[in-house]
């Protein structure tokens, strides 16, 4: 009888969110992070214009893309990997620096593709326990073991939103060992508004542990393409490179994210909008009794303390209006709920329709603050 190696049978799949509600024409998707202003119309149009050349494979080497990312970033092109989105970065790290019986580190609400990518190859994904929703240095050096191979850490993390200080990330690579990789997923590094953030890229040129992770999945709103790439050290680029698909990343792709890239215009926007609605939305739900967690990214996580109006019954309650959040049992949160920044009205429908929800509660709330 045919068997998987051992470990894949464990493995939950990959649910992605919902962008479906039974009965509703249009449905406000706030459920996967994406931007609601969508991409760049100059991507759009380079995606468009390879329509006439699907005949052909795409540059195995993404040269374009690669120089594109090096100059935006200031970053050489030949340390830069890229992938069918973060996700293949992902899962590359993880197939060249781990195996069985290796552990892989990851701090406990952290993205679920790493513990997912762990079992693949039959390691060992290890939850290092979080303090206040985010990443805990200490902790995680503390499980450290000659076991460990790879240490992933999204900064800001997701589905939290929380930001692990520029020092914090730094002693957490001078606290491991030089054969442990550290992978730094700095999916949502273009939202951080704060001046002190570091994405990483100043440790992977200083230390040959380090790789930086990015995607154009989220502030450039080109998730449908699946484009993603890693800055390397040399060894590491040589690595994954070897071990990628030859034409990993399709053409249309990259040439959406050479346009979107010199677009600075439209990222400027996108990082604006964020920046305006999300302390909005945040004070509009603390306001009636709800707790986000201070997020640096472009979502919050909303957590629901009254347990007569729990998180669940939120969802339901935001479904029957077309609204779609991200439910988080499969991260052990079920008491909260992860909500993307919309569009100016998606928002506002959200603190309407959750106002709704919690509106006894949210009365006694503003009773009890005067
Ligand atoms: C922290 C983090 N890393 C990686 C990804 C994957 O992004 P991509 O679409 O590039 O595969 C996501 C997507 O939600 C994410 O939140």
């Amino acid at each position: 009888m045919l068997k998987p190696r051992p470990g894949i049978m464990d493995i939950a799949p990959y649910k992605g969110g919902d962008a479906k509600l039974p009965g509703h024409a249009r449905v406000l998707r706030l459920a996967s992070n994406e931007s609601p202003l969508g991409p760049s119309p100059r991507a759009v149009e380079a995606y468009r214009a390879l329509a006439s050349e699907l005949h052909r494979y795409p540059d195995g080497a993404a040269e374009a893309l690669r120089a594109a990312i090096g100059q935006a970033h200031g970053l050489p092109a030949e340390q830069i990997v890229c992938g069918a989105g973060s996700d293949e970065l992902i899962s590359l790290v993880t197939r060249s620096y781990a195996g069985g019986g290796d552990e892989v580190l990851y701090s406990q609400y952290g993205f679920l593709m790493y513990p997912l990518a762990a079992k693949t190859v039959g390691a060992t994904p290890v939850a290092v326990p979080a303090r206040n929703y985010g990443a805990d240095v200490d902790a995680m050096l503390a499980r450290v073991t000659p076991k460990t191979r790879i240490v992933f850490l999204a900064n800001p993390n997701n589905p939290t939103g929380t930001l692990l200080p520029a020092a914090e990330v730094r002693r957490l690579q001078k606290g491991l060992p030089g054969d442990v990789l550290l992978a730094l997923d700095s999916a949502y590094a273009e939202y951080v508004g704060d001046s002190g953030y570091e994405d990483g890229a100043a440790l992977v040129r200083d230390h040959g542990n380090v790789v930086m992770l990015r995607t154009f999945s989220k502030i450039y709103g080109l998730a449908a393409l699946r484009l993603g790439w890693g800055y390397c050290p040399p060894a590491v680029a040589d690595v994954l490179n070897r071990v990628r698909g030859p034409f990993n990343v399709p053409a249309p792709s990259q040439a959406a994210g050479v346009a979107a890239l010199a677009d600075r215009a439209h990222l400027d926007k996108a990082r604006a909008h964020n920046e305006r609605w999300l302390p909005w939305l945040a004070a509009k739900l603390t306001e009636i009794g709800l707790e986000p967690v201070p997020s640096a990214g472009n979502f919050l996580l909303v957590r629901f303390p009254d347990p007569a109006l729990t998180a669940d019954m939120a969802a339901e309650f935001l479904n029957r209006r077309g609204i779609l959040p991200r439910k988080m049992a499969p991260y052990g949160l079920a008491d909260c709920l992860r909500i993307t920044i919309g569009l100016a009205e998606e928002n506002e429908a959200v603190a309407q329709t959750l106002a709704d929800f919690a509106a006894p509660r949210g009365a006694a709330h503003r009773a009890g603050a005067r």
